[in-house]
C-alpha cells in the first residue's frame, strides 16, 4: 500500500484522476485506513505545536522524531517555507504510508499584509471586502506553506470585557453570519485543492463569546433558545458554506466542556447539520475536560473522542491514552477509525494526496506575500472599517494646512496598528501614523509631536497590556508637560489613544473598559486648552467613552487598522476617503450596563424612555438604559436622508438621499419584531442591510423582501418554526433611529 499511496502522491493527477473512475475519493481513504496499524492512526489524530511563535511544546528534533515514527498529523506555527517543505518531505518520504501533514496557522486578519482587526472588518459590513481579505491572506499563506488556518473566529459576543470581542464580529448572528460565509468563500475559494486555497477551522464551538464576566476561559451557562438563535447560525452558516474544519472552544457550557460535549459535536453538528468534516479541539483542552470537573484527566481523552473531535491540538492525550482507553473498552476502534477517516479526508479535500509539496514553492513565497497589490486592497479596506462617532461642526475632515498636533502614545508605535493576531508578519515594516501623516502633508501644514503619555501610569500594568509589542516609557509628567506645549502652539489636537495592540485578543479581558488613566488625564488636560480636539480612538473593543462624547469634537475609532492603518488613518482623516463603518457591538454608556446589546428580549416592567429614573420599572436609579452608542451607529463626513419606508405585499422599501457635499456609503438596515409568539422574541432583530453608494444630491431607493425565514426563529429543540400574527419591520441608519411600519401575515 505504502507503494501505490507513494505512486498516487507523486505520480500527480493523472495516475490519480486514473484511480477515481474506478474507486472513489471514499474508497482511497478507507483503503488507506486499512492499511494502518491502530498507532498510526493514533498518530493522525495528534496535533503538537510545531515551533516557538506562541509557546513552543514540541521543536526541532522532537518533532522530526514524532513524523518519521507516524506520530503526528499535523503541526502549526512553523513559520517559513523552507522548513515547511523539510517537514512535509519527511512524513511522505519517510513516515509510515506517506501520508502529508497538515500545517495550521493562526492567519486571522492577514498574513504579512495584516488586515484590520475582524471586529472593525465587521463595521464594514461588506461582505466582500471580507471575502477578498480572506482570499489575500489564503495567497500569502499557502505562499509560504500553510494549508490550515484557524480562522473565522464566529463567536457571537455581547460582553465587550471580553478580549477576544476583537477577534469575531461583533454581536448579531446575521451579520456574524454573513461575515462567516465570507471568510470561508474567501480562504477555501471554489475549489480547495487550488495551490492558494487552504482549510478554514470555523472557531469556538461553541459559546465562547458568552464567558461569565467577560473574562476568558471562564464558563458558560445558557438556554437553548440562546444557542440556537444568537449563538449557533455563524457556524451552521459556515457549514453550509462547505466548511472544511471547526475548532472546539475552552468554555464549560451547561457544565459540559464543548470540546467533549457529544451533544454538540456528535449531536448537533455532525447528525443536525450533516458534518463529515474535521473537528479540532482548541488548545491543550483535553485536559481541561478534566480541570473543569467533567470526567478524570485519564477518561478525558475518551470522553472527547466519543463526542466526535478528531484532533487533539497539543495535549498528547489521543495519541498516549486512547490504546489504553480501548482496552478498557471505554471508547471502540470504530471511533478512532471515524476520527482518523476525517483526518485523511481533510488533507484529501486538500489535495495533498496528490501533490503533498503543493504549498512548497519558494518561489511564491518571493513573489506572493505582502505585495504592493495586497497592500493597497488592505489601505482600502481599512478605510471603510473606521467608524466616526462624532463629528460637531464636521471639524473632519481636516485641510492640510496650519499646525497640527499629533498627541498620543500610539502616534508613533508602528508595532502597534495591526492588532491581536499578527504575529506572523513583520510590524518593524509597517508605518506609524506620524509617519504617513507627514508624507501625506508634505509642506502644506505643520505636524508637530508629542508622544504625550504612557498607555498606563502603572509600569507593570502596561507591561503586561502590551504583551510583545511595548511601547517605550517615559515619565508621564514630564510627557504631559511636553503634550500640552506642543498643542499650546497648534490650530488643531489629534489626539492617538486608546489600547494598545495587545490589550484585546485572547487572555487580554478588562474589567474598566475606559481609555487608561493617564491618556484620560492628559485628554483632560487638552480638552482644557480649547483648542478643538479629534481623538484617533485605537482599541480592539467598545470602549465607554462617557465624558469622551461629551467633551472631545470629533471621535473617529480606527480599532486596529492593519499594516496599512497610518495610511488608511491618513486618507480619512484628510477627506481621501468618506467613512462608512457602523458598530457591529454596542458601546456601552457605563460598564455597569453590559450585558448590554440591541436585540434584547422585553422586561416584564418596561422603562417608558423618558429619560428619568422610573420606580417598579426595569431601569438604573443612575443612568439610562439606552448604550452611548447602539449597534448599527456610524457617521459619514456627508448626510442622508430617509424618505417614508412603504411596504407592499412583502416589499419595504424606502428612498435614501444624500444631502451633504461629498460622496457616501450608507448602510441601510432593516430590522423585525415578531410581536406575539410561542416564546418572546427581541425587540428587534437584524435581518437585511444594503450598502450602498451615493452620490451628493442623489436619491436612492433600497428595497427588502420580507421572506418567511426572516420571521421565523429556532424553539428550544432547536427547530426552525413560524408564528403567524402582527411583525414589526424597522428600517434605518442604525438600530435606534428606526421607521416601523406593521406587518401581518397569517
Ligand atoms: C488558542 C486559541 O484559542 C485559538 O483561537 C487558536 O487558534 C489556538 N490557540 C492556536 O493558536
Amino acid at each position: 500500500m505504502k507503494r501505490l499511496a507513494q505512486l498516487l502522491y507523486l505520480g500527480a493527477s493523472i495516475i490519480f484522476a486514473g484511480c477515481s473512475s474506478t474507486s472513489t475519493e471514499e474508497q482511497f481513504v478507507d483503503d488507506l485506513l486499512a492499511e494502518m496499524s491502530l498507532e498510526e492512526k493514533l498518530g493522525q489524530l495528534n496535533l503538537p505545536v510545531g515551533g516557538d511563535i506562541v509557546s513552543g511544546a514540541v521543536k526541532g528534533s522532537e518533532l522530526d522524531s514524532l513524523i518519521v515514527s507516524g506520530k503526528i498529523g499535523g503541526f502549526f506555527n512553523v513559520k517559513g517555507v523552507e522548513e515547511i517543505s523539510r517537514l512535509q518531505h519527511l512524513a511522505v518520504e519517510r513516515g509510515p504510508h506517506a501520508i502529508p501533514l497538515l500545517v495550521g496557522a493562526d492567519v486571522v486578519h492577514g498574513y504579512e499584509t495584516i488586515f484590520p482587526i475582524p471586529l472593525a472588518l465587521s463595521c464594514s459590513w461588506d461582505s466582500t471586502a471580507v471575502e477578498r481579505m480572506a482570499k489575500i491572506s489564503a495567497i500569502e499563506a499557502t505562499a509560504d506553506g500553510v494549508n490550515w488556518n484557524y480562522s473565522p473566529m464566529v463567536d457571537i459576543c455581547r460582553d465587550p470585557r471580553w478580549g477576544r470581542i476583537a477577534e469575531g464580529s461583533g454581536e448579531d448572528p446575521y451579520l456574524g453570519s454573513i461575515m462567516a460565509r465570507a471568510y470561508v468563500r474567501g480562504y477555501q475559494g471554489d475549489d480547495m485543492k487550488s495551490d492558494s486555497s487552504l482549510m478554514a477551522c470555523v472557531k469556538h464551538f461553541a459559546f465562547y463569546g458568552a464567558v461569565e464576566g467577560g473574562r476568558d476561559y471562564n464558563s458558560v451557562d445558557m438556554s437553548r433558545e440562546n444557542m440556537f438563535n444568537y449563538y449557533l447560525p455563524p457556524f451552521k452558516a459556515s457549514v453550509e458554506q462547505g466548511v472544511g474544519s471547526l475548532m472546539t472552544s475552552f468554555n464549560l457550557v451547561n457544565g459540559q466542556h464543548s470540546t467533549s460535549s457529544d451533544w454538540l459535536i456528535n449531536g448537533i453538528l455532525r447528525h443536525d447539520w450533516g458534518f463529515d468534516g474535521l473537528v479540532v479541539t482548541d488548545y491543550n483542552s483535553i485536559p481541561e475536560v478534566a480541570t473543569m470537573g467533567c470526567t478524570t484527566e485519564s477518561d478525558a481523552a475518551a470522553m472527547t473522542l466519543k463526542a466526535g473531535t478528531d484532533m487533539d491540538m497539543v495535549s498528547g492525550l489521543f495519541l498516549n491514552t486512547l490504546c489504553d482507553a480501548l482496552e478498557r473498552g471505554i471508547i471502540t476502534e470504530k471511533m478512532i477509525d471515524d476520527a482518523c477517516r476525517r483526518v485523511l479526508r481533510a488533507k484529501q479535500r486538500l489535495g495533498l494526496f496528490e501533490n503533498p509539496y503543493k504549498y512548497c514553492n519558494p518561489q511564491r513565497t518571493k513573489d506572493d506575500i505582502f505585495t504592493t497589490e495586497h497592500r493597497n486592497v488592505a489601505r482600502e479596506i481599512a478605510t471603510e472599517t473606521f467608524v466616526l462617532l462624532k463629528n460637531q461642526g464636521s471639524i473632519l475632515p481636516l485641510k492640510k494646512k496650519g499646525k497640527i498636533a499629533l498627541i498620543g502614545p500610539l502616534a508613533d508605535a508602528g508595532n502597534n496598528m495591526c492588532g491581536c493576531w499578527s504575529m506572523l508578519c513583520r510590524d518593524d515594516l509597517h508605518k506609524s501614523l506620524l509617519t504617513s501623516m507627514k508624507e501625506a502633508i508634505g509642506d502644506s501644514a505643520e505636524i508637530l509631536y508629542a508622544k504625550g503619555c504612557n498607555i498606563y501610569y502603572d509600569e507593570t500594568t502596561q507591561l503586561m497590556a502590551a504583551g510583545l509589542r511595548q511601547i517605550p516609557r517615559g515619565d508621564d509628567r514630564q510627557l504631559h508637560r511636553e503634550a500640552l506645549s506642543v498643542a499650546s502652539k497648534a490650530d488643531v489636537i489629534i489626539a492617538a489613544m486608546g489600547e494598545c495592540a495587545d490589550m484585546s485578543g485572547e487572555s487580554a479581558s478588562r474589567a474598566d473598559i475606559t481609555i487608561p488613566d493617564t491618556q484620560r488625564e492628559l485628554l483632560k488636560q487638552l480638552v482644557a486648552t480649547g483648542k478643538p480636539i479629534i481623538l484617533l480612538l485605537f482599541t480592539g473593543r467598545p470602549l465607554v467613552l462617557d465624558w469622551e462624547s461629551e467633551n472631545i469634537n470629533a471621535i473617529l475609532n480606527v480599532w486596529f487598522g492593519g499594516s496599512e492603518a497610518g495610511d488608511a488613518i491618513t486618507d480619512v482623516v484628510f477627506g481621501e476617503k468618506v467613512p462608512s463603518g457602523k458598530l457591529t457591538a454596542t458601546f456601552p454608556r457605563a460598564i455597569g450596563q453590559i450585558p448590554v446589546y440591541y436585540n434584547h428580549l422585553m422586561p416584564s416592567h418596561p422603562d417608558p424612555q423618558d429619560g428619568v429614573f422610573n420606580r417598579y420599572c426595569s431601569n438604573y436609579i443612575d443612568i439610562s438604559n439606552e448604550p452611548l452608542y447602539p449597534f448599527g451607529y456610524g457617521l459619514s463626513y456627508t448626510s442622508f436622508d430617509y424618505g417614508t419606508a412603504t411596504l407592499e405585499n412583502n416589499k419595504l422599501s424606502v428612498e435614501i438621499s444624500n444631502t451633504g457635499k461629498v460622496e457616501g456609503a450608507e448602510i441601510v438596515q432593516l430590522y423585525i419584531r415578531d410581536k406575539v409568539a410561542r416564546i418572546a422574541r427581541p425587540v428587534k432583530e437584524l435581518k437585511a442591510f444594503e450598502r450602498i453608494a451615493i452620490k451628493p444630491g442623489e436619491t436612492q431607493r433600497v428595497t427588502f423582501t420580507i421572506t418567511p425565514d426572516i420571521l421565523g426563529y429556532y424553539d428550544s429543540n432547536g427547530k426552525f418554526v413560524f408564528d403567524p400574527g402582527e411583525f414589526e419591520i424597522m428600517v434605518g441608519p442604525d438600530s435606534r433611529s428606526l421607521q416601523i411600519v406593521t406587518y401581518n401575515v397569517n
